[in-house]
């Protein structure tokens, strides 16, 4: 699994289907890559909506690698 950090942005991670279980909830999106909130602002968590840009979030890019399973 590999997880970018946008440099003032989300998280991203690429896949074919992610399955998301909030509490109760569960939601299954099957597109190519997700972008998850990581400045707190986001009015649709846990996905990036875009707001981190009207908030100024500031923190490093990077990327983190999962090997295995
Ligand atoms: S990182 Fe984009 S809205 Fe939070």
């Amino acid at each position: 699994m590999r997880l970018e950090f946008v440099e003032n942005g989300p998280i991203r991670l690429e896949g074919k289907r992610f399955r998301i279980r909030l509490g109760e909830k569960e939601e299954v999106r099957e597109r190519p890559r997700i972008s998850l909130c990581r400045c707190g602002a986001s009015a649709n968590k846990p996905f990036c909506d875009g707001t981190h840009k009207q908030v100024g979030f500031q923190a490093p890019g990077g990327v983190l690698e999962v090997e295995g399973d």
